[in-house]
């Protein structure tokens, strides 16, 4: 198990630049594309975070190839070898789940471990079973495991119960190679969906709505090779936004998008920090002494992401005042409200709600991290917990954040990475 230390004499003020990786989110589903085509998939701004490594053991499994440069991965599944998603990988990282559409697709079959619950609450895959048999799979649950058969999946018309960002992912893919066309309904909206479906058409696939609610698909005999740009992390923008209004810094974040920003530019805007595009790709922020309470609560794109939850949070422990953070998304993410507890906050929990109290100085203590954005937010409330703050378990971190010690350590952060720490608290693993 490894640890992140930050040392902190007095509270930082983060200043200078950060170029912001490539979308994890994104990422996943465009390797998992790669199982709908025996053409290479040439994809850049990879970020080379451990979540991709998984996707990429994973996917070798299943029968692809890969060659991984700086940040471009070529990846070629000229043939499937296998089928199977087995329970360590989908445990390790639940978007393991998004092979079942292609394979399904391509394959005729598939069979991929139920992911279970999670450190974050009760995650059905439910709509995304019931999307495939729409699409004319049969499908059973046998020994834990997701077994799919369909010889050739045909189109329908299927609307999602509920919003679902990989859910809405797996039945684009599948649809694609289905005969006849397919009109998915109540569609997740997240830039990371609209990617992948951008990267479906570059791939031959014949796809109307991106954006949109409703998606129609039309059904090919196959797809074909692509090159393809990675979108920018907007939850690693996020993150170091916080950072800066958290800090009374002054950062400007490079390779973002601040289109898939909004929600959270509202927010920071209203609790004081100040916000500046500069051109297309770049943004910059600058933190006020005086932060300002603000109730947030989580919802599907374009609403504030859950995925910002617990890192906006930390911020609202420095607001003057109390907020209310109600999380609609999962049932129980609210893991690092107790972390952030033991550093000082004043932080209540009721049901789906939090209420913070501020303002509370923070001091460092050892936390451990739950789960990754929570691993985000003890990183942020290190950087003003005055001494030593320590976050144990930080794989965690390591699914989603690149080199986040090299970016904060360029900012004049004191942290240094701490391996075979014996010294911490056994957790649930995500
Ligand atoms: C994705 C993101 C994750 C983010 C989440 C919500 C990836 C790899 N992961 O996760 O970082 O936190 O979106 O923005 O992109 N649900 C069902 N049945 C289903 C599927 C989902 O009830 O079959 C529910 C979930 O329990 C949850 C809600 O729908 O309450 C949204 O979950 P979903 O969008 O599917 O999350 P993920 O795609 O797993």
């Amino acid at each position: 198990m490894e640890s992140l230390r930050i040392y902190t004499e007095k509270p930082y003020r983060l200043r200078g630049q950060v170029v912001i990786s490539g979308a994890k989110n994104a990422v996943l589903p465009a390797l998992a594309a790669s199982l709908l085509t025996s053409g290479e998939i040439n994809l850049s701004n990879v970020p080379l975070v451990k979540d991709v490594r998984t996707m990429l053991t994973l996917l070798s499994d299943l029968g692809a190839e890969y060659e991984l440069g700086k940040k471009s991965l070529r990846i070629k599944v000229e043939k499937i070898l296998s089928y199977q998603a087995p329970y360590q990988l989908v445990r390790a990282m639940r978007a393991s789940i998004l092979v079942l559409g292609p394979l399904l697709a391509r394959k005729g079959r598939a069979v991929v471990a139920l992911p279970g619950g999670c450190a974050i609450g009760t995650r059905p895959v439910d709509l995304h079973i019931n999307g495939l048999q729409k699409l004319g799979a049969s499908i059973k649950i046998e020994h834990g495991y997701i077994v799919a058969e369909a010889k050739k999946l045909r189109g329908a018309e299927f609307e999602f119960e509920k919003k679902t960002v990989t859910g809405t992912e797996n039945l684009v893919m599948a649809a694609t190679l289905a005969r006849g066309e397919t009109i998915l309904k109540n569609c997740a909206l997240e830039p990371e969906v609209s990617s992948l479906c951008e990267l479906l058409v570059k791939m031959g696939a014949k796809i109307d709505g991106i954006g949109e609610e409703t998606i129609r698909i039309k059904g090919v005999d196959e797809l074909g090779p692509a090159d393809f740009r990675i979108i920018p992390d907007r939850i690693e923008a996020g993150t170091f936004m916080v950072a800066a209004a958290l800090t009374q810094g002054d950062l400007i974040l490079k390779e973002v998008e601040p289109d898939h920003l909004g929600a959270l530019i509202d927010k920071l805007t209203i609790s004081g920090a100040r916000i500046e595009k500069l051109g297309r790709r770049s943004i910059r922020v600058i933190g006020s002494p005086e932060i300002k309470p603000q109730d947030v609560t989580t919802a599907p794109y374009p609403g504030f992401p859950t995925d910002m939850q617990a890192q906006f949070m930390v911020l609202m422990t420095q607001a003057n005042g109390t907020s209310i953070i109600t999380e609609t998304i999962f049932d129980r993410r609210f893991a690092h409200a107790n972390e952030l507890i033991r550093l000082g906050a004043n932080i209540e929990i009721q049901g789906d709600k939090a209420i913070v109290r501020g303002r509370t100085p923070l001091s460092g203590a050892e936390v451990m991290a739950t789960d990754l954005r929570a691993s985000a937010c003890l990183v942020l409330a290190g950087l003003i917990a005055t001494g030593q703050t320590t976050i144990n378990d930080i794989e965690h971190l390591d699914r989603g954040y690149e080199r986040i010690e090299e970016k904060l350590r360029k900012l004049g952060v004191k942290i240094e990475r701490l391996k075979n720490n014996n010294n911490h608290r056994m957790g649930e693993k995500k």
